[in-house]
């Protein structure tokens, strides 16, 4: 006790800050991106961190900017993330995440009889619609509705 020290996770110089992250969510946007990888540079996680509407999740990377198809798989598990480029320790620019209408090889169809998870050659592909900020998937080939964890069926 008396001795105030103050720790503060160092600022970034370039990358990419996620930001407004749904609470919960940061080790799946991990997943996403593939990491960890020990070639990369810092990644730091900050799990229920209060912000201006509860608590939130964000994940702040150095080095390196997203490929929309991350973008999009963000997306679908964090509907209110924002995406910040830090350029020498600035934002220099701020996106809000968007629910694509339609993803293609993105997530497993739950339906274990669904001709996308058979031996054929045939690609999942799911209509996206949002329902209370939820998005729910319909399967073009089957119509099943996945609107819960979708994290887990990720491939
Ligand atoms: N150089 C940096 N290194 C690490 N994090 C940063 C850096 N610059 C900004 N951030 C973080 O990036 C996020 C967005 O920064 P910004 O200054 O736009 O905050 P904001 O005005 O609260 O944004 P929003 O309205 O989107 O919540 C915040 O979480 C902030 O802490
Ligand atoms: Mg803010
Ligand atoms: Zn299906």
């Amino acid at each position: 006790m008396g001795e105030e020290k103050e720790l503060r996770v160092r600022r970034i110089k370039n990358g990419t800050v996620i930001d407004h992250i749904t609470a919960g969510q940061a080790l799946n946007v991990i997943k996403i991106l593939g990491l960890p990888d020990a070639s990369e540079g810092v990644v730091s996680i900050l799990l229920n961190s209060p912000g201006e509407h509860g608590k939130k999740d964000v994940v702040k990377i150095e080095n390196r900017e997203l490929k929309v198809t991350e973008v999009d798989r963000i997306a679908l598990i964090a509907p209110n993330a924002t995406i910040n480029i830090i350029r020498n320790f600035n934002v220099s620019q701020k996106k809000k995440v968007h629910i694509p209408e339609f993803m293609e090889g993105v997530i497993r169809c739950i339906n274990p009889n669904c001709i996308s998870n058979s031996n054929e050659p045939i690609t999942s592909k799911f209509n996206v619609t949002v329902d209370d900020d939820m998005p729910k998937l319909r399967c073009t080939y089957c119509g099943r509705v996945i609107s819960e964890n979708i994290a887990k069926h990720l491939l």
